[in-house]
């Protein structure tokens, strides 16, 4: 307790006197993701999660005096709108970290405009490998990657579900074609077969010849790559052509509401996730019970947790070093963070080194935690 408090006030001076004396009695972390659109149930959940976690540092005065204002903004998962949501941002002196984006085809653009004033940005949903490989110092990401997911799930559905024939479809953006190629990449090479590998468009809503012609390959499962508006009808839509078959996804189709789009032709369907669900994390008990009062109804999402961390890893390591932009990415860079998602700390990348993959499985249109399997050869 005595060292607690020590602690507190070493944080509080090191704001007033050290590297962090700011001069100033507001800061603002941003928000950005779809908060409209087709993706906007992620967004919607990952906006909880950061009112929270601001809310949360305010009542336990993380920065001393300074109040901590959240201001999340809408990047309708459009890369272009990503970009100019960025642009507006970099332009407000008062914002000292971003968390976002949701998509990879968003995060990527912009991390290049916050780059250009050396603006923090934490990703806790952003899973393309190639974000952290531009060789950006400003970008971290607190969820997993897609190389790892993809060949976890080519393992998965080979090893462990035994099934050997596969049709595989993306949307063609950054994250779903990204997944979708690292799935098909390890099934083929452990010995599976891809009866079939397509793209399709992201708002397009009749799958009907795609999967008719995806059917002839006779597949035991078909895996998407991509979002859950786009999931959810396609697994509506291949068990009302006959083809009967469990649907596969990654993190993006990990919401009850592809069970809602699809309807009971999602029972049995997957979904990976990259980093454990909050049920299955023994720290972020308290999360989710403060998170069912404050935000009474609403499922937590898929990227909430890591919202909520990264959030708060941004405002304690500004509350160990204050405004000095590169002093601030440095700290982040070199932190072991303990928080609800238990350990994070960052590779040279910026990668967390948490790689924990879960799977997890609708059953009366929800999705339950399935397992957690080792699924790695
Ligand atoms: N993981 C998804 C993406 O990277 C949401 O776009």
């Amino acid at each position: 307790m005595k060292y607690a408090r020590l602690l507190f006030i070493g944080s509080l001076l090191t704001l007033l006197i050290g590297c962090g004396s700011t001069g100033t009695d507001t800061v603002k972390v941003a928000l950005v993701c779809p908060l409209t659109g087709d993706d906007a149930a992620h967004g919607q959940g990952m906006k909880r999660a950061f009112i929270m976690a601001i809310e949360d540092a305010n009542a336990q005065k993380k920065l001393g005096g300074i109040t901590i204002e959240a201001l999340p903004f809408d990047d309708r998962s459009d890369p272009k709108e990503a970009v100019t949501v960025a642009n507006q941002v970099i332009s407000d002196r008062g914002i000292i970290g971003i968390v976002g984006h949701l998509n990879s085809g968003c995060s990527i653009p912009a991390s290049q405009v916050y780059a250009k004033r050396n603006l923090v940005q934490i990703t806790p949903a952003s899973t393309n490998p190639k974000l952290t490989q531009q060789g950006l110092k400003n970008v971290f990401r607190v969820c997993g990657t897609d190389d790892v997911q993809g060949s976890f799930g080519a393992n998965y559905v080979f090893d462990t579900l035994g099934f050997t024939k596969v049709a595989v479809i993306h949307d063609k953006t950054a994250y779903g074609q990204g997944l979708a190629e690292e799935f098909q990449k390890q099934y083929l090479a452990i010995g599976g077969t891809v009866t079939s590998f397509d793209g399709i468009d992201r708002g397009e809503k009749d799958f009907k010849a795609l999967l008719t012609r995806v059917k002839e390959g006779e597949p035991q499962l078909v895996y998407y790559g991509g979002l859950y508006a786009e999931a959810g009808l396609l697994s509506k839509q291949s068990k009302e052509l006959g083809l009967a078959v469990p649907l596969m996804g990654g993190d993006g189709i990990f919401t009850n509401e592809f069970a809602r789009i699809a309807g009971s032709a999602s029972e049995g369907d997957f979904a990976s996730m990259v980093g454990l669900p909050p049920v299955k994390l023994p720290l972020a008990k308290d999360f989710l019970a403060r998170y069912a009062q404050r935000w009474p109804g609403e499922d937590v999402e898929s990227y909430d947790a890591l919202t909520y961390e990264a959030t708060m890893i941004i405002l304690d390591s500004y509350a160990k070093c204050g405004m000095d932009r590169a002093n601030l990415i440095d700290t982040i860079a070199s932190l072991t963070y303990n928080g609800i998602l238990g350990e994070t700390s960052f590779d040279a990348n910026g990668d967390t080194r948490n790689k924990a993959i879960s799977v997890n499985r609708i059953k009366d249109g929800q999705f339950v935690f399935y397992e957690h399997t080792a699924a790695v050869r």
